[in-house]
């Protein structure tokens, strides 16, 4: 079975790749992705906050404005926490880039691009193949307009495109007044890929300490279905390539991804939950259900489900979320 696809403009021999997520920190379990057939790896994002506090560290003694730049980002967890700074970043990806042959992707999750857009260059300096952009930013200004951030995230894309060689790929939030309007204007930027979706971990209440608790719950395929919706409104209308990232956690999966437009398909919480073997038996499950409906290539059905050929897409939405709604009876 042929499930080979191109991605970002990287060849990979099927769309089952890594999603950026602490299991690169640890070179034994690259070696373990590797081994059970990871198509390409995401690393963990570099945070803009890391780089900031680094710079706000080196500057302290000569900058009268540091400590009250720093304060600002008390908030944010101590550089120890994280679990690479940005020189073992840099590092991480030479040591990873010396061990394995499939592509390795870096990772950049910031809000304001200002000040970290130079580790990109660094990033393809120390033999990143591509870079992912993770924008998040949870919009809470009431005077700040939706259009006024899209123009911050396509800016910022522009400026790392325009920074390097290497091909760049965008991690989206589903939140969007118009993800395809924002998606379009990426690749008119010249972004290569697009990543639907970043996922939002909402934080809960502590009703006795009164705190805020963040918590880490990993998906499951119930999450697949926005991105499903997103990737088939989106197949054939950008150039940009695009990948699936959520909820994607069995072979059928990964199928309805690809069949609604995905070029890769990115896993994190399953393989957090049961290993890296995962990623060969969902590639068997794949290769057992394409042959089972006498599928002979993957881009054979890459795209079959998109909206491409729908006339309005959006009509298409509504009419299905009101009969669905009709379908519950009392
Ligand atoms: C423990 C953990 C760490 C993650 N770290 C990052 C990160 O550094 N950068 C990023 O863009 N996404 C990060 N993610 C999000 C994943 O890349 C992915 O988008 C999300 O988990 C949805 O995919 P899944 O359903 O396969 O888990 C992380 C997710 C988990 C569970």
């Amino acid at each position: 079975m042929d499930l080979s696809t191109t991605y970002l403009g990287l060849d990979l021999p099927h769309p089952l790749m890594t999603g950026a997520s602490p299991l690169v920190d640890r070179l034994d379990l690259v070696r373990r992705l590797e081994d059970a057939g990871a198509a390409a790896i995401t690393m963990h994002s570099l945070f803009e906050e890391q780089i900031l506090l680094e710079r706000a560290a080196r500057y302290s003694q000569y900058d009268e404005h540091a400590e009250s730049f720093a304060e600002a980002l008390s908030f944010f967890p101590n550089p120890d926490e994280y679990h690479l700074g940005p020189d073992e970043y840099l590092e991480q990806i030479r040591r990873i880039k010396a061990m394995v042959d499939v592509p390795v992707i870096a990772s950049l999750n910031g809000q304001t691009g200002s000040g970290w857009v130079d580790y990109a260059k660094l990033m393809q300096q120390a033999g990143a193949d591509a870079i992912e952009l993770n924008v998040y930013f949870l919009a809470t200004d009431p005077l700040e307009t939706g259009t006024a951030i899209e123009d911050r995230v396509v800016a910022i894309a522009a400026s790392v495109k325009q920074a390097v060689s290497m091909p760049v790929a965008i991690k989206l939030s589903p939140f969007f007044s118009s993800v395809a309007n924002l998606a379009y204007r990426l690749d008119q930027a010249g972004v290569d890929g697009v990543v639907l979706f970043n996922r939002f971990y909402q934080p809960d209440i502590d009703v006795e300490s009164l705190d805020v608790a963040p918590r880490l719950q990993l998906s499951d395929s119930s999450e697949l279905l926005m991105r499903v919706r997103w990737l088939a409104i989106l197949s054939g209308r950008i150039r940009a390539s695009l990948a699936a990232s959520g909820g994607v956690h069995t072979g059928l999966d990964a199928v309805k991804a690809v069949m609604a437009g995905a070029h890769a398909t990115q896993l994190v919480s399953t393989l957090l939950h049961h290993g890296p073997a995962q990623l060969k038996k969902i590639h068997d499950e794949m290769i057992h259900w394409m042959e089972d409906h006498e599928y002979e290539s993957l881009r054979q059905m890459q795209g079959s489900m998109s909206l491409l050929r729908c006339p309005d897409p959006a009509a298409f939405e509504r009419a299905n979320y009101t009969r669905i709604l009709q379908t519950w009876r009392v």
